[in-house]
């Protein structure tokens, strides 16, 4: 696996605190199934975070790769997943993190709430 989707399962997407499972839960867990059923191998993993501090456009991930740059996105729901796998694996076939433009799912271009540059090489 050469790339990590994060998944924020704390997200509470504007529901109820009581709510369970939560948004993000919900999220995480329709990704994994989904994962899990396609017919390719995955290009990336999928990892539970407790809070990308998006939480206020939550539901919120996060891909990031050794050498790529790493995205937040937020304000997302399980109706998604499938944009959310295609712009991952996407993702990961890169070098450096950089989907061209018209490559990215719309989620991916109308949702980013930030971008980091790679870790820097020692100087
Ligand atoms: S609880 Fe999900 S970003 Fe804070």
């Amino acid at each position: 696996m050469v790339a990590t989707l994060y998944v924020c399962v704390t997200c509470l997407a504007g529901e109820d605190r009581e709510t369970v499972p939560r948004a993000g839960r919900r999220l995480h867990d329709a990704l994994a199934d989904a994962q899990r059923l396609q017919d390719e191998l995955p290009n990336f993993r999928i990892v539970e975070a407790e809070c990308l501090s998006n939480c206020n456009r939550g539901c919120s991930v996060a891909l990031t790769g050794p050498g790529r740059w790493s995205y937040v996105y937020g304000d997302l729901d399980e109706a998604l997943v499938d944009d959310l796998l295609t712009g991952a694996s996407r993702y990961a076939a890169t070098k450096d993190g950089l989907v061209p433009w018209r490559e990215r799912p719309v989620i991916f271009r109308k949702g980013v709430i930030a971008r980091i540059p790679p870790f820097p090489r020692p100087v």
